[in-house]
């Protein structure tokens, strides 16, 4: 008999900000003087950097021309913008990782989500809860994450690792061994992170247990303290247990360019089969390259002039975080993250529950953010507000919230 993929069936509701999407839409009707100031999903605000779309303005008129015309890119990406990316972001960081070792693509969000399809239907995957939903899903959709259990928000065959205000915001080693671990960091949506030391404890357990890390890295650029690794390969024998992304949405503004690259190393090893091949094999069925234009436009990140430009797109993006994060302890709140991530991670007050914490804020103040529960069960009771918004903007809803 014909039947669909069942596995998509168990998935609860729409995708956390599709629904969020829906509900501010239908408020937005209902309400239409209301001057509603979105700092829900973390989607960039500033304009691309000069240096950026000079580079893009350069590929497009090449793209016009017969000498200099661009198909197809090669499967792994244009070699200009993986050598940048392995002297910029590894070697200079003194990482091992070689240019046949990334992957180019179209963002971190689709690497996240089919990464998955390399291990087998049994594997058993670890998170962080909260965390980015994306990793949860797309095992939903391949079946791997057992039955869900809409009162507790658990699904039977996944490790939750709670990483909250109780913990520090420090995941434990989960009593059963995991096959694959997902951690994202600084972390979505907390907005906290690991010191390299506690990092290192973390590739030394997947080396010890045999388990592969799948380490997400989009909010790099936000890192402020010294004691905080930019990349997984910056622990000792990352190589033989990690798989990093990196996205070019939250460091140059690409959410709606679409640029982003998974690394896998060649020794890393499940089962004696090299993960790089196999991704080397999926990337060339499935996935034919970024534009020839985004790619120049992100080697164009690496520029000394698209450098200096992007230091200032972070900081004005931090001091929103800093204007977010006192303005809401000024108010009372309890509050974490903002300091190495652009998301800050706030407690509901009189134990609200998150949605109707989100319900309340965009009735009263007209502010949307994101329900923490949308993140995992251990996000119950928590918030998050996103710094990528306008100073304007995040000053005005810091002056609505505290004026409730
Ligand atoms: C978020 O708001 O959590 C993210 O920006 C969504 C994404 O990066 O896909």
């Amino acid at each position: 008999m014909f039947t669909v993929n069942e596995n998509y069936l168990k998935l609860p509701g729409s995708y956390l900000f599709s629904t969020i999407g829906k509900k501010v839409a239908a408020f937005e009707s209902a309400n239409p003087d209301k001057k509603i100031i979105r700092l829900g999903i973390g989607d960039v605000t500033q304009p691309l950097a000069p240096a950026i779309i000079e580079a893009l303005h350069k590929a497009v008129d090449e793209m016009a021309n017969p000498e200099t015309f661009r198909g197809y890119a090669p499967d792994l990406g244009y070699e200009f913008l993986r050598k940048a990316i392995v002297e910029n972001d590894y070697k200079a960081r003194n990482c091992d990782i070689e240019a046949d070792e990334i992957f180019v693509s179209d963002g971190a969000k689709s690497d996240s989500g089919n990464i998955q399809e390399l291990f087998g239907p049994d594997c058993k995957i670890a998170v962080c809860d909260p965390v980015y939903p994306v990793y949860v899903d797309s095992n939903v959709m391949a079946g791997r994450t057992g039955v869900y259990d809409k009162a507790t928000e658990v699904w039977s065959n996944v490790i939750y690792m709670p990483t909250t205000a109780e913990n520090n915001f420090v995941p434990e080693f989960p009593k059963e061994t995991p096959d694959v671990i997902y951690l994202c960091l600084p972390n979505n949506p907390t907005g906290t992170t690991l010191t390299k030391t506690d990092l290192q404890k973390w590739v030394d357990y997947a080396n010890e247990n045999k388990a592969v890390i799948i380490y997400d890295a989009a909010y790099e650029a936000y890192i402020s303290e010294d004691d905080v690794a930019h990349s997984i390969y910056e622990c000792e024998g990352a190589r033989t247990c990690a798989i990093e992304i990196r996205s070019f949405s939250k460091n140059a503004g690409f959410t709606g360019v679409r640029l982003g690259f998974t690394v896998v190393p060649k020794d890393l090893k499940v089962d004696g089969v090299s993960v790089r091949d196999m991704w080397a094999r999926r990337h060339g069925t499935k996935f034919n390259g970024a534009p020839y234009i985004v790619q120049r436009a992100g080697e164009a990140v690496y520029s000394a002039a698209g450098k200096a430009q992007l230091k200032e797109q972070v900081a004005y993006y931090m001091q929103n975080a800093k204007i977010i994060k006192e303005g809401l302890k000024d108010a009372g709140y309890t509050v974490f993250g903002g300091v190495n991530a652009p998301y800050i991670w706030l407690k509901t007050p009189d134990k609200m529950s998150s949605w109707d914490f989100f319900d309340y804020l965009l009735e009263k103040a007209n502010v949307v953010g994101t329900p923490g529960s949308g993140f995992g069960p251990s996000g119950e009771g928590y918030f998050r507000l996103t710094a990528f918004g306008t100073q304007e903007n995040s000053i005005e809803a810091l002056e609505r919230i505290k004026n409730l």
